[in-house]
C-alpha cells in the first residue's frame, strides 16, 4: 500500500480529537507529525491534548509540535463553551509522557516541506496561523504541498458569527494568506459538516463497537454539541474535523465544486467570512474545491469501522 504523507495541523478540541483518532487508525496515512495551534483552547492545552490522544492510540512514533500561541494579527478567541475548559470535555486522560518536540511547529513545517522527497498533504483542523506563518517565512515550501484539505469556512451561514466559521474567524488574516497562495485546497465548510450530525442512533452504533476506544469516542461526543444545539438550533452535534480525515480516506463520500474563495479581514461585521465565488473558478489554475454534499452515514460507518479495527 502506498501511504499518503500527511501533516495534521490542529487545535484539539473534541472534534479534532475524534479526527486524530480516525487518522491514527488509518494505515493509508503516513502521519509525519501533528502540529498544534491555539484555537479551541490555548496552545498549552492543544499540544497537551494532541499528545494525550497519541498516547491513547499507542502512537509513540508520531511527533507532536507546538506552533503559534495566537493568531497573526488578532487576539486569540477560544471556544471552551463548545469543547470544555481542557478542550477534551467528557474524558480525563493521564498527563502525557510523550514529549512535546522542542522545535517550534512552524520551523518544523518549513523544514519538513523543504526536505520532502514527495509532496505532503496538509490536513488542517484549526485556525491557519501555523500554515500562514510558514508560508510567509518560506514561500518555496508551497512547491512541496500536495494539497491542503481544511475544515473551515461557511458558504451559507457561520457558527461563531452569523456569517463566519470559527477557524477562519479566529485567524482571518492567516486564512487570507493561505487562500491567496493558489495551492490546491479542498474546503470542508460548515455547509457539509452541519450535515454530519451525531444522532442518538449513531452514538449508539459507536457505543455498540464495544472497545475501550469506542467508549472514549462516545464519552467525547456525548456532551459535545450542546452549545451548537442551543445557539444554532442544530438537531445534534456536527462532526466537523473528522470530515477532513474522511475526505483523505474516501473522497467519494463528498461532492465538490470549484470556486474562488476569499476571506474578509476588514469589516468587523463580517470578519472571517469566506466569500465563495464559483463564477471565478474558470479563471483560476487551482480553484478551491468546495465540498457540497456528504454521505453522513458513510462518515459514521468509516469511524465505526476504524474504532472496531484491531491493529
Ligand atoms: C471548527 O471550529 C472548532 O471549534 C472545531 O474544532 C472545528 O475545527 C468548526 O467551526
Ligand atoms: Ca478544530
Amino acid at each position: 500500500m502506498t501511504r499518503r504523507p500527511v501533516i495534521i495541523d490542529c487545535d484539539p478540541g473534541v472534534d479534532d480529537a475524534i479526527a486524530l483518532i480516525l487518522a491514527l487508525r488509518s494505515p493509508e496515512l503516513d502521519i509525519q507529525a501533528i502540529v498544534t495551534v491555539a484555537g479551541n483552547v490555548p496552545l498549552a492545552l492543544t499540544q497537551r491534548n494532541a499528545r494525550q490522544i497519541c498516547e491513547l492510540m499507542d502512537r509513540w512514533d508520531v511527533p507532536v509540535y507546538g506552533g503559534c500561541p495566537r493568531p497573526l494579527v488578532r487576539s486569540l478567541v477560544t471556544a471552551e463553551a463548545v469543547h470544555g475548559t481542557t478542550g477534551l470535555n467528557g474524558i480525563t486522560l493521564p498527563e502525557p509522557t510523550l514529549p512535546l518536540q522542542e522545535r517550534h511547529g512552524v520551523s518544523y513545517l518549513i523544514e519538513a516541506l523543504q526536505n520532502a522527497s514527495a509532496p505532503i498533504t496538509l490536513a488542517t483542523l484549526g485556525p491557519l496561523t501555523n500554515i500562514a506563518a510558514a508560508i510567509i517565512q518560506c514561500p518555496q515550501i508551497l512547491d512541496s504541498v500536495a494539497e491542503i484539505v481544511m475544515m473551515g469556512g461557511a458558504v451559507t451561514r457561520g457558527n461563531i458569527t452569523p456569517v463566519a466559521e470559527f477557524n477562519l474567524y479566529v485567524d482571518p488574516h492567516a486564512g487570507r494568506v493561505v487562500f491567496e497562495t493558489g495551492v490546491p485546497i479542498t474546503m470542508l465548510s460548515l455547509d457539509v459538516t452541519h450535515q454530519v450530525l451525531t444522532t442518538p442512533e449513531r452514538l449508539a452504533q459507536l457505543r455498540a463497537v464495544g472497545t475501550d476506544l469506542s467508549q472514549v469516542a462516545v464519552d467525547l461526543l456525548t456532551p459535545y454539541g450542546v452549545s451548537d444545539r442551543e445557539t444554532l438550533g442544530l438537531a445534534d452535534a456536527p462532526l466537523h474535523d473528522p470530515c477532513v480525515i474522511a475526505y483523505l480516506l474516501q473522497p467519494d463520500l463528498f461532492t465538490t465544486y470549484g470556486a474562488e474563495v476569499t476571506v474578509e479581514t476588514d469589516s468587523p461585521l463580517t470578519l472571517g467570512q469566506t466569500v465563495v465565488n464559483p463564477r471565478r473558478a474558470k479563471a483560476l489554475t487551482h480553484p478551491v474545491q468546495v465540498a457540497d454534499t456528504v454521505d453522513a452515514a458513510g462518515i459514521y460507518q468509516l469511524l465505526q469501522d476504524r474504532l472496531a479495527m484491531r491493529l
